[in-house]
């Protein structure tokens, strides 16, 4: 691991909005004094109701909950729009660069943003939505998924975004769950030159869930869909038919604004519940600090609005900021490798936050791509998802950045709403490979497998040891299982499910996942979700997954299957089982390895070994351990034999 440390630049130092002593001082006074830097911080979102107190959350059973600002009451459309129109009305609140590079961008200005807002909102109501109801948005990277976002935020309405990959199975789930019975979609989406059926998609998933009442469509595309009478809504028509003004509704901080659902180590999905005032705070806080950001900068967050980064820093931490976020339509490498330093160029951005996944894979592609584009409008990069390899942290600092550009590794969760440990560009020296220090009112520390804290340079399980604005409140419809999932492994904190070390400089460096959650280029996918899948199939008998060292996306997905008695294997069969996945649950979900085995290792109380599987995908046979407990020591050497690579 590197221990090259790259200090701040001098212009930084003196001239970002947070240097070294002012990082020391505020991180200071957010644990010592949390609750006046907190009203403090309140204080930049505007109210309509002043909250009299910060924090009021326990991680303890006899008293659980976690609430901030609970007496405070807000909008959040109004905070990301409203409030900004006396001063920059006219100023672009969202650039839009378009899949395909000869097709023109989009500008779109704070006024032209409230305004679509408000028409949404009000058609929103026209269709029965009421506050506190569930919106399904599937929409692709159009400046309409952020119009619906704020819409639903302007009426209190909660959304549930799904990412457009997910399949109408994984959509039809997720609509039941928060019981939604209206969708936002499009008739296509488009995505390096190909087009994505949602609509197709949204129709299949309704015949599943049985329960939405209306399809709002978008035309992204102009590709022919079938309307259901009764059912289905054309978005430009009732759009023109609505007012252009539409009052916010008042909503408690504690309100929820939105549902996301991340997979986990065990079940199906589970519904990430955000609220209002806190959640807002934590986007718009961490956004401005963490990139430095000014409004007037041109500002691209590369996620798609189906993950957590495209809720925080695509939509509500920037607009909240009154700042202009760069939409992208579709993917880094299309039509060539080069793309995303030209969409840099052509809109002069500032500042750049990707996934290291993109990172590696243009990396791959040479340096060429790059070198033939200009980048001297950046100043910050930034990344998310998953740990950077060393490696290619230098390629995006030196290659990319030309040295010039700090790099923010920022570490965080769907769960926590925003940045926990991340440099700030002004204040924190770089260490390639490590997130660095933590945020504002972050108090990360290191468990041993039994609970003890360790303490100065040590490696263990990472938790918080207290609540902060950003943090989830909820999973949604089942309080039980947020407080079994997230504050039983330990006592009194919160579970990251994250390994980390802390280094003698008191640097954090995540090492990646301790539960059964995979990385799979950034998506968190868990590996439950795609043994149910396959055990769906009605050759499968049993399925074990686990994941493995990918060049490119940093774990790839290998799947051990054993197939019912009589059942052959088969190439073909290989083939039909990852399609099968693609179909259950999306193309992210496509295992990249699928290995049949006539039995799977396990104990004698019949708990698969999952250590040995692991083993094994990676190629680590040599280590596999003491496997003379298991119940059938025989099938690993048929394991060994037949692994796939
Ligand atoms: C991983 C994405 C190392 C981590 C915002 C976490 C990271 C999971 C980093 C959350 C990083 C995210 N360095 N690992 N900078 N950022 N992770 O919920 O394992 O999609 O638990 O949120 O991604 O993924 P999620």
């Amino acid at each position: 691991m590197s221990e090259d440390i790259y200090p701040v630049p001098a212009e930084w130092a003196e001239n970002a909005k947070v240097d070294a002593a002012g990082y020391d001082r505020l991180y200071r006074q957010s644990i010592d004094d949390s609750e006046a830097f907190w009203l403090e911080q309140a204080k930049r979102l505007d109210w309509l109701a002043f909250p009299s107190r910060a924090d009021e959350s326990s991680f303890l059973q006899a008293d659980f909950g976690i609430k901030w600002f609970a007496d405070g009451r807000l909008n959040v459309a109004a905070n990301c729009l409203d409030r900004h129109l006396a001063s920059r009305g006219a100023a672009p609140a969202i650039v839009w660069e378009p899949d395909d590079p000869t097709d023109t961008p989009r500008i779109i200005t704070y006024l032209e943003l409230y305004e679509q807002v408000c028409r949404l909102a009000n058609v929103l109501k026209a269709q029965g939505v009421k506050k506190g109801d569930r919106v399904t948005v599937y929409l692709p990277m159009i400046p309409e998924a952020a119009v619906a976002l704020l819409a639903c935020a302007r009426i209190g309405a909660v959304h549930s975004v799904v990412f457009g990959g997910f399949s109408p199975d994984a959509l039809a789930g997720r609509i039941e769950d928060c019981g939604s019975k209206i969708v936002i979609t499009a008739d296509e989406g488009r995505r390096g030159g190909k087009t994505v059926p949602l609509k197709a998609n949204v129709d299949a998933a309704c015949d599943l869930a049985g329960i939405v009442e209306t399809v709002i469509v978008v035309a992204a595309t102009g590709g022919t869909v079938t309307m259901k009478p009764g059912r289905d809504v054309d978005y430009a028509t009732v759009m023109a038919a609505a007012p252009a003004k539409c009052p916010t509704e008042p909503m408690s901080a504690e309100d929820p604004l939105f549902i996301l659902y991340t997979s986990g180590s065990t079940g199906k999905p589970k519904g990430v519940m955000h609220t209002s005032g806190g959640y807002l705070l934590w986007a718009a806080l961490t956004h401005e600090t963490v990139f430095d950001y000014r409004p007037g900068q041109v500002y691209w967050c590369a996620a798609d609005i189906g993950w957590v980064t495209g809720h925080s820093y695509i939509v509500y931490g920037p607009l909240a900021n009154g700042g202009t976020t760069l939409m992208y339509e579709g993917v880094p490498n299309w039509p060539d490798a080069s793309r995303i330093w030209q969409v840099v160029d052509r809109h002069q951005v500032e500042i750049l936050y990707t996934a290291p996944t993109a990172l590696r894979a243009l990396m791959k592609d040479g340096d060429g791509f790059v070198a033939k584009t200009s980048r001297t409008s950046l100043k910050l990069l930034g990344t998310v998802g998953e740990p950077i390899n060393p490696e290619a942290w230098r390629w995006y600092h030196e290659i990319v950045g030309e040295g010039r550009c700090p790099i923010v590794d920022t570490w965080w969760q769907t769960e926590t709403g925003g940045h926990m440990i991340t440099p700030l560009p002004g204040a924190t020296p770089l260490k390639p490979g490590s997130a660095t220090k933590p945020f504002f009112g972050i108090e990360p520390k290191l468990l041993d497998e039994k609970g003890a804290a360790l303490e100065g340079p040590a490696s263990g399980n990472l938790v918080i040891a207290r609540s902060w604005p950003g943090q989830m409140r909820g999973v949604w419809g089942d309080p039980e299982r947020f407080f079994q999932t997230y504050f039983t492994t330990y006592v009194g904190v919160y579970t990251t499910g994250d390994g980390a070390r802390r280094d003698a400089d008191g640097y954090w460096w995540i090492t990646g996942r301790v539960d059964d959650v995979i990385n799979v280029s950034g998506h968190r996918m868990g590996t439950a979700e795609v043994e149910s899948a396959l055990v769906l199939h009605a050759k499968v008998a049993e399925a074990a997954v686990v994941g493995f060292p990918h060049d490119i996306k940093g774990q790839g997905i290998y799947a051990y299957v054993t197939l019912n008695a009589g059942e052959e294997s088969s190439d073909a069969l290989r083939k039909e089982l990852r399609d099968w996945v693609r179909t259950e649950i999306g193309p992210i979900a496509t295992p990249d390895a699928i290995q049949f085995a006539p039995g799977l290792p396990k104990t004698r109380s019949g708990k698969i070994m999952r250590r040995i599987l692991r083993k094994v995908a990676e190629g680590d046979v040599a280590s596999l351990g003491d496997t003379s407990t298991l119940a059938d020591p025989a099938v690993v050497d048929d394991l060994v034999k037949n692994r796939v690579g």
